[in-house]
């Protein structure tokens, strides 16, 4: 059994995801920045996360968000400087908080040196560090961009991008963009840095053949591209990580929507420490499909020593809320799911604070994905502009900001921000929840009841997805120590759930 004292922080962490150009802005230029992170650094101690993931805030033209880089050892001015990260390095780590970058490995910006420098000419020395073709196959790009290839007029050849024409793939074919992409992972480590979230982390490796892909009639190639070569690539980059001290980690985004598949990027545990598990992105609030996933990833990682991750909520899809149709019963309901099950939970900004999807029109659109709604900048101030002074925000806010804004939710006793914070420091304290093993127990067809166990630390977990109130008795004697809309904390548990509930429960007499 798995000691609490010797298990690497990850595995017991609670991991928070700052999309930077939307958390907060220090200058009042409507974009979220490094300093604005700096600023809330107590606001995320209060809420008890043990680490951040930072999507990119590296040199970028932004045709992207970030997510084209054209210089990966620099800061971009609109989020600051390297002095900035190296503060807000210092600062996290001084409240006992450790922070991860995002590494995109897969493209660069076709801005970047590098790129500039291969489409100068055939011969030129890096010609060879992106995919360069005379035909173009049928792959298609990511986030609308139809084909994956654009044609080069100066130099007569196609070059190849998952992703926006800006996003030309990289050759990790070529050793020395291995060696290159490295040193980039060496020059943030040094730097202090506690690991990395790396971008679509299936997508290094392509068919050397560049074969027709049949799938590509109905989805982009990122979707499911899966070959052989990422999984080298990534063994890569482990061995860098570990050439540090410190668990730094690796967590991939293995955007495949079979966990047997993701489950191979752990490799023998020689690849990447954690993947994210994507089902839970896409679910409705639904006691099947929630049955169907927790099920899947406990029978698959468990046995294969696999740490799972949880997330609801990310940049990139709609926010669990809305998927709930906008419920906040419901979504208070996932926060107890979430911060309860066998491995790393990854909270989304805002989701602590019950946030849903902004409304986006054709003026306020400016994600080619069409990923603007769950990007809407943080409420921190009930009054307009929320704490975004000056500058109006780069997008919309979302529906009840003021109502919602962190400062009305923090110490406020019920507020959804209450219910994180007192799961995450319950999740701290129990090494049940943050260690041991998962069961699921007998329950009626809407509720998902588990049990989590570690030593003598024992819990039991009840969900109620339907909307009206449902019994589901237990053995045992347990009473509620944490509800997901505060009913009968304290009482013990008399085998009932109201509609939308979820319960913490633990042994009557702890
Ligand atoms: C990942 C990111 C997404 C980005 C894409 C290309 O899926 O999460 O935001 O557009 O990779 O880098
Ligand atoms: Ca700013």
């Amino acid at each position: 059994m798995s000691d609490s004292k010797t298990e690497p922080w990850w595995k017991g962490a609670t991991v928070y995801q700052i999309y930077p150009r939307s958390f907060a802005d220090s200058n009042g230029d409507g974009i979220g920045d490094l300093n604005g992170v700096l600023r809330h650094l107590d606001y995320l101690q209060q809420l008890g996360v043990e680490a951040l993931w930072l999507s990119p805030i590296f040199r970028s033209p932004m045709a992207d968000a970030g997510y084209d880089v054209s210089d990966y050892r620099d800061i971009d001015p609109l989020f600051g400087s390297l002095a900035d990260i190296d503060r807000l390095i210092a600062e996290a780590h001084a409240r006992g908080i450790r922070l991860l970058l995002d590494f995109v490995p897969n493209h660069t910006s076709d801005q970047h040196p590098w790129f500039l420098e291969s489409r100068s000419s055939r011969d030129n020395p890096k010609r060879d560090w992106y995919i360069w073709r005379d035909r173009p196959n049928n792959w298609r790009a990511a986030l609308n961009a139809g084909s994956a290839w654009t044609w080069d007029a100066h130099t007569g050849q196609y070059y190849l991008h998952l992703f926006l024409p800006q996003q030309p793939d990289l050759n990790w074919r070529n050793p020395k963009v291995v060696a290159a992409m490295q040193d980039v992972l060496r020059f943030w480590l040094d730097r202090g840095v506690d690991g990395f979230r790396i971008d679509v982390a299936h997508c290094t490796g392509k068919d050397e053949n560049f074969a027709d892909e049949p799938r590509c009639l109905t989805h982009p190639l990122a979707d499911f591209n899966d070959q052989a070569y990422s999984h080298e690539v990534l063994r890569g980059l482990r061995r860098v990580v570990e050439e540090y001290p410190g668990e730094r980690v690796l967590v991939g985004e293995v955007n495949i929507r079979s966990s047997l598949q993701v489950l191979q990027y752990y490799g023998q545990g020689d690849e990447l420490h954690m993947s994210f598990n994507f089902l839970p992105l896409d679910a409705q609030w639904d006691a099947g499909h929630f049955q169907a996933c927790i099920g899947e990833i406990e029978r698959l990682y468990e046995p294969a020593d696999a740490w799972p991750t949880w997330v609801l909520s990310n940049h990139d899809n709609r926010r669990h809320r809305t998927r709930y149709g906008g419920s906040l019963a419901r979504a208070r309901a996932a926060a107890v799911m979430l911060l309860t099950l066998r491995g790393t939970p990854f909270i989304f900004q805002g989701e602590e604070l019950g946030l849903e999807d902004a409304p986006i029109t054709a003026e306020t659109r400016v994600d080619p994905g069409g990923r603007d709604g769950c990007r809407a900048p943080i409420p921190w101030r009930a009054e307009p502009p929320h704490g975004w002074d000056g500058g109006r925000p780069w997008l919309p806010f979302p529906p009840q900001a003021g109502e919602l804004a962190a400062e009305r939710q923090q110490g406020a006793p019920g507020s959804v921000f209450e219910l994180y914070r007192r799961l995450i420091e319950a999740r701290r304290h129990s090494p049940a929840l943050r260690l041991g093993g998962w069961a699921q127990l007998d329950a009626p067809p809407s509720v998902l009841a588990y049990r989590r166990e570690h030593g003598g630390d024992r819990r039991i977990v009840v969900i109620n997805y339907a909307d009206q109130p449902l019994s589901c008795p237990l053995d045992g004697r347990w009473q509620v120590q944490i509800a997901s809309d505060g009913g009968g904390e304290g009482q013990p548990y008399a085998g009932r759930l109201a509609a939308s509930q979820a319960l913490l429960l633990c042994p009557q007499d702890s």
